[in-house]
Parts: C-alpha cells; sequence; structure tokens
C-alpha cells in the first residue's frame, strides 16, 4: 500500500491528536518557571538556548544535551512544534496510530529511540489521550454478563544516550494531571532507559515483542557518530524484530540528512532502504517492506498559536516499514 510520496503537507490538526494549542499547553505548565517566572530566568533561558543551538550547528551532540539547563533550554525550544508535527505525522499513519491507541485491544510495546527530548513522547501521549476519551464513552464490552470497559495498555520505552529523566518525569506528571484522568495513567506506562542504543542487546531492547520503533530525528546523529555500529543496530532489527513490527524513521529533509561513504555523498534514506529493504532490484530479499513514504513533506504550524519562543515548521522524510 506504498502511498504518494509527492504529497507535500501534513495537517495543521489531525483529529486523532489533542488540539496543538493543548500540546503547547503542556510545555507551558511543565516549564512555567522557566518561561514565565521571571525576566531573568527566561533570559537565561534563551541564553541556554542560543549555546545549544550553536552546539547543534557544530554537530557536537553529546556537548548539546550535556547538562540540565541545556536539556529544559532544548526541550522548551524544540520540542513544542516538533510534538505538534510528530502528533500529526503519528495520526496520518494509519499502522501507526492503531499501534499507538491500541486498536486490536491487545497491549502494545513502542520503543522510542532517541526519545529523551520529550516531542515524540508528549505527541504519542496526547493521541493516547483522544483515544480513551472515545474507550470511554464508546467501547464499553459485555464480559460475564457486567458491561465493562476492555483497556489495553501502551507501554512506552524511551532509550537515550543523554540524561533526559528530570524532564521526562516533569512531561509525564503534567500529563498524568491534565490528559489522563480516571486511572488512565495506569494504562499508559513510560520508561526512561539513559543508554547508547548501539550498545544495547536485544533482550534489553525487547524487539522481539515490540509493535513500533520510532526514530525520530536522531538516525542522522547516530549515523554520524558511530557508521559502522549503527549499521549493525539496524541489522539487529532485521535479525531480532517480529513480523508485523512497524519502524518509524523522520529526518530532516536536504542535505543535512547527507551520508559520506568513501568517497559519495548520497541521502541517508537510501543507505537504510539497502540495509532493511534490500539493494535496488532486490528488494524482496530484505527483511522489511516499506509501507508508506515521503522524501519532503512540511507541517506548518497554526500561526495563532501562544508560546513564548518562535514555533518553527517542520520538512523531512520519512519511511515506514513493516517487519515481513
Ligand atoms: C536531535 S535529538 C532528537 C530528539 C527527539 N527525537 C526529537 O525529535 O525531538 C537526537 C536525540 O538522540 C539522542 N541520541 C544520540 N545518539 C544516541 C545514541 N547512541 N543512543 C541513544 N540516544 C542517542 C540524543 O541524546 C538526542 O536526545
Amino acid at each position: 500500500m506504498a502511498r504518494d510520496r509527492t504529497q507535500g503537507q501534513l495537517a495543521i490538526h489531525n483529529e486523532a491528536t489533542l488540539p496543538p494549542q493543548e500540546i503547547i499547553d503542556l510545555f507551558k505548565i511543565t516549564f512555567n518557571d522557566e518561561l514565565y517566572q521571571s525576566d531573568e530566568r527566561f533570559e537565561q533561558l534563551l541564553k541556554e538556548i542560543k549555546s545549544v543551538k550553536s552546539d547543534l550547528y557544530n554537530r557536537d551532540y553529546i556537548e548539546a544535551f550535556s547538562s540540565d539547563p541545556k536539556r529544559v533550554a532544548y526541550c522548551c525550544r524544540w520540542s513544542p512544534p516538533r510534538a505538534t508535527s510528530y502528533g500529526s505525522l503519528l495520526s496520518h499513519l494509519e499502522p501507526v496510530l492503531n499501534v499507538i491507541q491500541c486498536h486490536d485491544g491487545a497491549d502494545q510495546n513502542v520503543l522510542c529511540v532517541g526519545g529523551g527530548a520529550g516531542s515524540e513522547f508528549v505527541s504519542i501521549a496526547s493521541m493516547f489521550t483522544t483515544s480513551r476519551e472515545l474507550t470511554s464513552k464508546y467501547h464499553v464490552k459485555e464480559i460475564d454478563g457486567d458491561d465493562m470497559v476492555k483497556k489495553s495498555t501502551l507501554n512506552l520505552h524511551l532509550v537515550d544516550i543523554a540524561n533526559w529523566r528530570t524532564i521526562i518525569k516533569r512531561l509525564n506528571d503534567s500529563i498524568d494531571e491534565k490528559w489522563l484522568y480516571n486511572n488512565e495513567s495506569d494504562f499508559f506506562k513510560v520508561k526512561f532507559t539513559e543508554n547508547d542504543i548501539l550498545k544495547m542487546n536485544e533482550t534489553e531492547l525487547d524487539l522481539p515483542n515490540l509493535n513500533l520503533i520510532t526514530l525520530l530525528f536522531t538516525t542522522n546523529e547516530l549515523f554520524s557518530e558511530h557508521k559502522a555500529e549503527s549499521i549493525r543496530f539496524f541489522q539487529k532489527m532485521n535479525r531480532f524484530c517480529s513480523s508485523g513490527c512497524y519502524l518509524l524513521i523522520a529526518e530532516s529533509a536536504g542535505s543535512f540528512s547527507h551520508i559520506t561513504v568513501g568517497t559519495k555523498k548520497f541521502p541517508i534514506q537510501f543507505l537504510i532502504d539497502t540495509i532493511l529493504v534490500g539493494k535496488k532490484g532486490q528488494e524482496d530479499d530484505g527483511a522489511w517492506e516499506i509501507v508508506d513514504q515521503n522524501d519532503s513533506i512540511w507541517y506548518r504550524g497554526d500561526l495563532k498559536l501562544d508560546y513564548p519562543i518562535k514555533l518553527e515548521n517542520m520538512r523531512f522524510f520519512y519511511r515506514l516499514y513493516k517487519k515481513k
């Protein structure tokens, strides 16, 4: 079911997520102290943002996420617009939406690689929240003569080499307080692991039991730091993920995502396609099939959103693979 690759723009608001302003508000509530407490505090935050921006420009990713103030700065500046974009992207991809909202009634396991900064976490939480609002209204089943709501659990594993623990905890507290009522948080289980994904084995990552893996704006970092180990990580997914598992990769569209192999430079998705689905002309040999893709898609946010820092639009490529 390969879709149109020239489709250019994602919806500002996909109904499967909470409205973009509510997503942004979650960041405003969580980082109220840094954003709104005083002019001095906000100025300090802007200074940290500048410093992270310069690290990212120099591709010094370890330095960019090396302290709590820098991680808070990243989260306040980059994660809100990404959370709204990812909400729209993840809901636009039906198989991904089905996993996050547990449509087949079974518990679902999702791994977010490089997911410490909170954007995919918040977007997924927002999609889970809307599904539970519907569940309590409509999905009442009769079990042993009683009307019961059959609820499945979404297990979310965020793995990141930097220590985003405090930030994930702060976001999670806001999600529990503002979005997940009626003990719904019991069914939205979040685990954060601080580790290098390239050094973790299939058991630590629970690869055989995963329904979805996301690599959002992280693949470039992996390959720019450790090319050979990154290739081995993808080969590990080839070997240990179970049939039916989905893998979603999104990365900046354009030359920033080009990779040099030998003397040649080419888009990183070509290399990933080769590892996952096979060489051109031999795609049937690969462990995965591409079920959806786009080489350049925009998410342009609502200009009326209220937030004290500019919310950037995003242009990226994505690939959704399914394990054969
Ligand atoms: C550009 S940020 C993207 C964050 C988030 N996925 C988003 O889209 O907003 C890349 C993330 O990948 C993490 N990362 C880089 N190398 C990693 C590795 N080897 N193992 C785990 N995480 C890694 C970084 O610490 C950072 O949080």
